[in-house]
């Protein structure tokens, strides 16, 4: 290791203080502006804070290891696979989802979930202008709809989704009353999840059943199989919903970005991609330091837990032009680390891109404007960045 390396700048910062949780984007904005990587003295861990370092980070997967993270214990919310595999494990496991999520099965997903975004927003405009909260009577009820759908989930209970992802994304914190509350919170819901994963619930087909079908093919264990189906159900709802939710919060706050997809749907893909780097549903990763090591020319030791700041490096000025600006039409949007970077990059962001870009042009061809009539507000979350209430009036085109 070289000489000329630097230690972390040691912070007082606290990333779970709930003046922190209640402004992230402006407090994990000033710890990015302190320095690529920051040592968090109160919790003994290091920040990287800045996309480019993130990057840097994140390629060199053999010494930024997945198998341990600060406030890593084991939780029944969340199971170890695959985000908390390294190769080759990982490699296998990945494998798996990768082939559940193929475009092949993408396709076959695509009609269904256009025609229910058709249907919703024709049902909620059926009458003319609507006041609505966009996050419970659009996000919500869309992605609680048509996922499950696919997932060949029952009607019955499917809310609790929303409460087990509430409950995954307050795992990795400090263990204290707002995660135990949070964990609490989640008992009905870890119950419901626990049934559904089971072999016998699911379908022949459908996603559940080539995971296990993976496990009868010797490429995972039986227990990566449900661990597997555990994650999609703990990652892919509460996530899906704030970006469809943010989304919403951001065109009601920039009409002039609304028109201007009105003018150029075929921004929609840009508009999504703005839109979860703008309001980045996942705040942070963690990972370990395999062996001593240096990032942006700072020393990082042996054996250091670390945070991965997705969402303030979605804001990172060396990266983007006026990052506290929503512009559907920049042309880097797609480069977000939202979706995380490198080999656990998230599996199932092809469904993510379908439900929000389904609802999107479901919207764009109908409402001609969408505008706050209310104060919004955010979920209070360790992990989880987004909007749980936003009272929108849309109103509809008129031709
Ligand atoms: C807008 C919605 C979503 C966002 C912002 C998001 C974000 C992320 C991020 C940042 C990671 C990387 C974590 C890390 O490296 O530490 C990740 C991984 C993952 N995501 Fe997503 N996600 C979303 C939707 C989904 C959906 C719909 C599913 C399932 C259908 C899903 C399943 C997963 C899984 C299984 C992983 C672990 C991948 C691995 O370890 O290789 N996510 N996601």
């Amino acid at each position: 290791m070289s000489e000329t390396l630097i230690e972390a700048p040691v912070s007082q910062y606290d990333p779970f203080d709930p003046e922190v949780l209640a402004a992230v984007h402006h407090h994990d904005g000033l710890l990015r502006e302190v320095a690529p990587v920051v040592y968090i003295e109160k919790y003994d861990f290091y920040a990287i804070t800045r996309a480019e370092d993130i990057q840097k980070a994140l390629r060199n997967f053999r010494v930024f290891s997945s198998a341990d993270r600060p406030f890593y214990e084991p939780n029944p919310f969340r199971p170890n696979a695959p985000l908390m595999q390294d190769p080759p494990e990982h490699t296998q496991t990945k494998s798996v989802m990768l082939r559940i999520f193929s475009q092949e099965n993408m396709d076959k997903m695509e009609s269904y979930f256009t025609e229910h975004a058709e249907r919703l927003v024709d049902e909620l405009l059926a009458n003319g202008s609507v006041e609505l909260d966009a996050y419970k009577d659009l996000a919500a009820r869309y992605v609680l709809k048509v996922f499950p759908d696919i997932l060949g989930l029952p009607e019955e209970g499917r809310e609790l989704l929303l409460k087990f992802g509430d409950a995954v994304f307050n795992v990795l914190g400090p263990h204290n009353d707002h995660h135990f509350q949070k964990m609490e919170a989640g008992q009905p819901a870890l119950e419901w999840v626990g049934a559904n994963v089971k072999r016998e619930k699911q379908s022949e087909g459908g996603i559940g059943w080539q995971l296990y079908q993976a496990a009868d093919e010797g490429i995972i264990t039986p227990t990566e199989a449900e661990q597997l189906l555990t994650a999609v159900f703990g990652a892919g709802f509460d996530t899906t919903v704030f970006s469809i939710a943010g989304m919403l919060r951001a065109f009601a706050d920039n009409p002039k970005e609304w028109a201007k997809l009105r003018e150029n749907p075929d921004l929609v893909e840009s508009a999504f991609e703005e839109a979860v780097r703008y309001f980045a549903p996942s705040r942070y990763g963690g990972r370990v330091a395999k062996r001593e090591t240096e990032l942006g020319g700072v020393r990082i030791p042996e054996g250091a837990k670390i945070l991965v700041m997705w969402l303030g490096a979605g804001r990172d000025p060396r990266k983007w032009e006026s990052p506290d600006e929503f512009r559907i039409d920049r042309p880097s949007a797609s480069g977000h680390l939202s979706f995380g970077f490198g080999i656990h990059t998230c599996a199932g962001q092809a469904v993510a891109r379908m439900e929000g870009r389904s609802i999107l042009r479901a919207l764009v061809k109908r409402v001609a404007s969408i505008e706050l009539t209310g104060e919004p507000r955010h979920a209070i979350n360790f992990q989880a960045f987004g909007h749980d209430y936003i009272p929108v009036r849309m109103t509809p085109d008129p031709a």
